[in-house]
């Protein structure tokens, strides 16, 4: 995805995932929240797009950080795993056999591996808003584990980890 495309904003400020504040802050984020960041601040969005009828089916998007693990003295770069949405009307969904976050998912490790500041076993770690318990569910489900809660601005977020080789 291209920040500075105008065919790619138009798709994501429709981007619709679902009520509620922690949900909607993924909505902010891609319709609204992205394309006002600075560049250092916008990491790396992927769409995902159903080649069927050209909806945006999902998004992912990853950046580096600098974040203080549990198994470190300081604190390390790793891939952050900003945000992932599905659409609702595909929430569900599989591709291939896949489901539609595992895809996104394995899509953004693998985009950000081959990234020269990383390496491979660079840790990967979410932050899921602390009332969002189904997106916490569906991280842990793919091998992510709970170790901190962290405030930042006006949200609190539960950040998990995940090692590169699960
Ligand atoms: C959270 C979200 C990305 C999940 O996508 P989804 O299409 O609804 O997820 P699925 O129902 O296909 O489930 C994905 C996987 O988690 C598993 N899963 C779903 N609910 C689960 C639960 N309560 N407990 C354990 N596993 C669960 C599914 O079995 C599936 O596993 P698989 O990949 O091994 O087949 C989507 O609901 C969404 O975009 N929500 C709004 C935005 C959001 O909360 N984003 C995440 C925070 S950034």
């Amino acid at each position: 995805m291209d920040p500075s495309d105008e065919g790619d904003k138009e798709l994501c400020q429709a981007f619709e995932c679902g009520s509620g504040r922690a949900v909607g802050d993924v909505r902010r984020w891609i319709t609204k929240w992205l394309w006002a960041a600075s560049p250092a601040d916008q990491g790396e969005t992927i769409l995902f797009i159903d080649r069927a009828n050209g909806a945006l089916a999902g998004f992912g998007t990853w950046m580096h950080r600098q974040v203080q693990i549990p198994t470190a003295g300081s604190a390390e770069l790793v891939i952050m795993i900003e945000w992932i949405g599905v659409a609702t009307a595909y929430q569900g969904q599989r591709t291939s056999g896949w489901s539609i976050p595992r895809t996104i998912l394995e899509t953004l490790e693998a985009r950000a591996r081959e990234h020269p500041d990383s390496t491979a076993d660079m840790v990967l770690i979410a932050e899921v808003d602390v009332d969002n318990r189904r997106a916490q569910d569906v991280w842990e489900h793919f091998g992510f584990r709970f170790f901190e809660v962290v405030d930042i601005g006006p949200r609190r977020y539960n950040r998990l980890i995940r090692s590169a080789s699960e």
